[in-house]
Order: structure tokens, then sequence, then C-alpha cells
């Protein structure tokens, strides 16, 4: 598909634009996942500093029959919803599992990108030829108010990957209020939270000792090169990373090692940066679990059962909606 389509284009430059023109500066991490953005993820996922991924793979694998139990209770039909379904890897686990145990489903993966959704079509219906799947392009929520308004079958959605992670508290509180507003009393919300810990832990998978991380980060900077035609020089930007243990966020930053002006072909203007101006670029919030208690319940949402690794490094945590809450 067109990953550049005219209105797309327009958005990315906007917000470069603004975040530029923002004091502090800052860019937002959505747009670091580009071709070049997903493969240096992908790289990430594999570090030995970034244990997220193989907390969250640990929990499907150890208590898929658990996870399986919780959410079909019913053993009634349902879909199986998936926001920003990446590679797919770990929902294989549930898929697999699901199937073997003939459970009456259908998986529906929704994304913005609709190069992912192929590269996961394809896996999905080599894997599992059974599976009854159709992907979803597009915006979360709309596609989710199409479903709430086309069937009653129960919905259980999952966001996974500590993809929360990469909004504030209150952007998270907000999210899930309006993730309520499409869901019906019966559906399910699977989400992965990583969970606070040792603060040297955390920062160490945001600052790998490879730099690759740093690379994910500088890699924003070239693909407005190339598609804002901009002229970012690379080599005068360096990755800096912090925890900060009471927010329990992590954030990172690039940091102009001199004073220096850039030129965005596309906003036809400059933007200067001062020596040590710091551009942040995203936070990964962590949860402790009265933080995850306290959100699910300003949010609507009843916490069914949490789900964790044997570190307790990181939490998968079921919720329904509350039942007669004020929304
Ligand atoms: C994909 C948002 C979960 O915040 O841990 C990894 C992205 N950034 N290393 C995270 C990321 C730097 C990741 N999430």
């Amino acid at each position: 598909m067109q990953t550049s389509s005219a209105a797309k284009h327009d958005t990315f430059a906007e917000d470069v634009l603004k975040g530029l023109s923002s004091e502090p500066k800052s860019l937002s991490s959505k747009y670091f996942y580009d071709d070049e953005g997903s493969r240096l993820f992908q790289e990430i996922m594999k570090l030995p500093e970034y244990y997220l991924t193989r907390a969250e793979l640990e929990i499907f694998q150890t208590q898929t029959s658990e996870i399986f139990e919780s959410l079909n209770a019913a053993r009634a039909e349902f879909d199986l919803i998936e926001l920003g379904a990446g590679d797919g890897t770990k929902t294989s686990l549930l898929v697999d599992y699901f199937l073997r145990q003939n459970a009456d489903f259908h998986f529906v993966p929704i994304d913005i990108s609709a190069e992912a959704l192929n590269f996961l079509t394809e896996k999905f219906e080599r894997q599992f030829p059974a599976l009854s799947m159709k992907a979803e392009q597009g915006d979360y929520f709309r596609t989710l108010e199409t479903f709430q308004q086309q069937s009653n079958r129960q919905k259980v959605i999952l966001f996974l990957g500590s993809n929360i992670g990469n909004f504030n508290e209150q952007q998270a509180l907000n999210f899930f209020r309006h993730l309520g507003e499409v869901m019906n009393p019966q559906d399910f919300l699977f989400i992965g939270f990583d969970l606070h810990k040792n603060p040297k832990t955390i920062l160490r998978a945001y600052d790998d000792a490879n730099g690759v991380t740093a690379k994910f980060n500088l890699n924003l900077l070239k693909r407005i090169n190339r598609e804002l035609g901009a002229n970012f020089n690379i080599e005068e930007f360096s990755h800096y990373a912090s925890y900060h243990p009471t927010e329990r966020a992590a954030r990172s930053f690039l940091i102009s090692q001199k004073a220096q002006t850039v030129f965005i072909e596309a906003l036809n203007q400059t933007f200067e940066f001062e020596k040590w101006e710091p551009i942040f670029m995203e936070i990964s919030q962590k949860y402790g679990v009265r933080m995850i208690e306290r959100l699910a319940e300003k949010s609507g949402f009843q916490i069914v059962k949490n789900f964790f690794d044997s570190n307790n490094f990181y939490t998968n945590s079921l919720w329904k909606p509350a039942q007669n809450h004020w929304r």
C-alpha cells in the first residue's frame, strides 16, 4: 500500500512542525516505525537488556490455559481483536492454543500500517490454515465502533507489548475511557503493562550497550530528512535515556551536541538548536499494581485477573467493563 499518501504525509509534517516549535522540542514516537524503524525495533526485542518481550512471552507460554479459561469461560463465539498487532509472535501462542481447544473465534488484527497487516495475514494463513481471520486497516476506535454496531458477539481486545507505555497516565486514562465506550458488558480487554522494578534494570533496557536504541531514536531524524527533505546531521545528535522512579517513567531524548540550524524543506522553515538542547522523543510509562488498579477503576473497568512472569517484571492484566459504572 501507499505508505506516503498525501494525507498521511501532511499529518507527519504538521506534527513535526508542532513538536519542533514547542518548548521543550519534541517528536512523536508514533513515527518511529517506518521500515527501518520496525526492523530496529525487532532488533531491540532481541537485546539482552530489553526484558519486556521475553517477560510477556513467558506469561503467554506458561499460563496459556489459565488465560484461555479466563477469556473463554462462557464457551461462546467471540472476536479476538488485536490493536497494533506487530509481528504477531505472542498472539500466535494464544491463537494456536485456542484452535487446539476448538474455541469458536475470529481473529481481527487492527493496525494503521497495511504493510504490517499483510505480513501478519500471510504468516498466520500459513501457520494456521483453519483460522478464521480478517485484518482491518485503520483507526482503532472507528473499527471497534463498527464492530459494536454490527454484531453482539463477545469481543476480546488485546493491547499487548507495553504499547500502553507510550501514553502518559492521563493519556492512558483517556484511551481506556474511550475504549470502554465501544465495548459491551460481556467484552474483555487484555493489556500488557511493564511493571516498576529496579530503576537500573529499566534504564538499561532503554540504553543498551550496543546502541541499538540510540539508532532507533536517530532513525526518526533520518526519516524526517528523507520524507520531509530536512538536513539533520545525525552525527550531531546523541541519544540520552532517563528513568524517573517517582513518576515511574522512562524517557528518551536526542541531545543537540552543538548550536546548529536545521532546514526542513516540506515546512520551508529552519529550526535553531542550542548546544545541549534536548528533543523529547518517547515516554515508556511503567506501572505498579496499585496504579493499574486505580487506572482500571477511573476508566470504568474491573480487573478480572493479573498474570505475572516469574520475575514480576511484567503483567498482562485482564479487564472487563465495571458493572453500574456512571459512564
Ligand atoms: C513498543 C512502546 C513498548 O516503550 O518499550 C523500545 C518502544 N522504545 N525501546 C517501549 C521502545 C525504545 C517500546 N514499545
